[in-house]
């Protein structure tokens, strides 16, 4: 998938992810400013109210009408701003706000943050924030030099350190024509860092393993069998997971999904692939999430060349083998993490799910209807444990995944401090 076809991807699943939030948008000095214009449709999208301040320097690469237009409010730029009936704007603009997100964060400004100096509205803002309360997350842009600079590095350090939580910077063409860090993230990364912050951390400290999608077992060069597992509910579980501070694996088969942020991706193509890459991960996570759809059979001799029809030939008969079953053998090692497996069924489900927690040994399995969610961006879930069944309503797959994430975080042993 392209950056931009992800980004579709990514708007159409954010909405009311920041509903009822209320934001403070701090622009500074930088190109990336013409990012926040986008940043800001994205946020509201979402659900959240933006309140835009801009320091002068910003209005110097966008105006204030633009981003009053965009934000359905007026934009402060002023201290000195007396339409506020107390005269004090740095004081109140943090007092209803959930968050401050400076995007773009100029090379000064960070400097400034570092220093708590407070010479204008923005960083007065940052300074007069209740800080348990407001948090302050710095989206910083600058050329690369600027960035790796040790000033730089050891104001970044001092903010990160201070409560700040820093949103990158990406790596890439600068608009200078440089090329390294120091790219603003793209506006719906950083809509999807704000959600991220906003969930709870119920899974922080933990590691959690992922398998998505299907497989695909070659048949020859050309052809092969596979399924029609899309992988969205895997890749949602493998962002809910992130978003609840886990450090998320993901193990993907063939599919065209963007990579959720925060998550290391590992792509497979066959169900031995698969669990050669699973296996050895399983035993160093906390939690194994078992969504792919993976082949039962696989040909037992895939064809070196294509497989030619030709006059007078017999249609072939191919002989198939049994594929692992990736989630039993996890379920199986010594030291297991704690395994959840799915059940895409026709009928029967909660009978089924039943039957295949016994048989996989695993403590809960998710019992969904196949032809109901393969390809779509809702579904419905049946939880099966040791205790019985509890069914989450149809919904969104990240609303879901988002809920199951929750269900597993409460089932989880405490985690030994040690
Ligand atoms: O055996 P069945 O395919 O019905 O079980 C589904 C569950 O087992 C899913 O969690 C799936 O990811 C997992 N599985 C697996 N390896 C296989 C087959 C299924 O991990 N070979």
């Amino acid at each position: 998938m392209n950056d931009s076809a992800a980004a579709t991807a990514a708007s159409c699943d954010a909405a009311g992810d920041l509903a009822g939030r209320h934001v403070v948008l701090g622009l500074t000095g930088g190109i990336a400013c013409y990012k926040a214009a986008e940043l800001t449709r994205e946020l509201a999208k979402a659900g959240a109210t933006v309140q835009v301040v801009m320091t002068e320097a910003a209005e110097q690469f966008i105006t204030a009408v633009t981003m009053q237009a965009l934000s359905n409010r007026p934009v402060l730029t002023s201290q000195w701003d007396a339409r506020e009936p107390n005269n004090m704007a740095h004081i109140n603009l943090t007092r209803v706000a959930d968050a401050v997100l400076v995007a773009p964060a100029s090379a000064d400004f960070i400097a400034k943050l570092a220093q708590g100096r407070a010479d204008e509205l923005l960083s007065l803002a940052c300074l007069a924030r209740p800080i348990e309360r407001c948090a302050l997350l710095v989206a910083p842009a600058m050329n690369r030099e600027m960035w790796a600079h040790p000033a730089t590095r050891r104001n970044v350090a001092q903010i990160a350190a201070d409560g700040a939580v820093v949103l990158g910077p990406a790596a890439g063409d600068q608009a200078c024509g440089e090329v390294g860090d120091g790219r603003m993230l793209e506006a719906h990364e950083l809509r999807d860092e704000l959600i991220a912050f906003f969930q709870p951390n119920v899974l922080a400290g933990r590691r959690v393993l992922v398998t998505a999608g299907p497989t695909y077992e070659p048949i020859d060069p050309v052809r092969g069998i596979t399924n029609l597992s899309s992988g969205k509910m895997g890749f949602a579980i493998a962002r809910a997971a992130a978003e609840a501070g886990a450090e998320v694996t993901l193990v993907a088969g063939p599919v065209a999904l963007a990579t959720p942020r925060g998550v290391r991706r590992v792509d497979v193509h066959t169900a031995r692939q698969m669990h050669d890459a699973v296996l050895p991960l399983a035993p160093r996570h906390d939690v194994f999430v078992a969504t792919a759809a993976v082949a039962d059979w696989r040909p037992a001799q895939a064809a070196e060349r294509k497989l030619k029809k030709a006059d007078g030939h017999a249609t072939p008969t191919i002989a198939m083998a049994e594929n692992p079953d990736i989630l039993a053998d996890v379920a199986r090692l010594p030291g297991a993490p704690y395994c959840v497996g799915f059940a895409a069924e026709s009928h029967d489900l909660a009978k089924h799910a039943r039957e295949k927690r016994e048989r996989k040994g695993v403590p809960l399995i998710v019992g969904n209807i196949g032809p109901s969610t393969f390809g779509r961006d809702d579904n419905a879930l049946l939880l099966v444990d040791a205790v019985g069944e509890r069914e989450m309503p149809r919904g969104p797959k990240l609303a879901l995944a988002r809920a199951l994430v929750r269900e597993i975080a409460q089932r989880l042993p405490v985690k030994d401090p040690r």
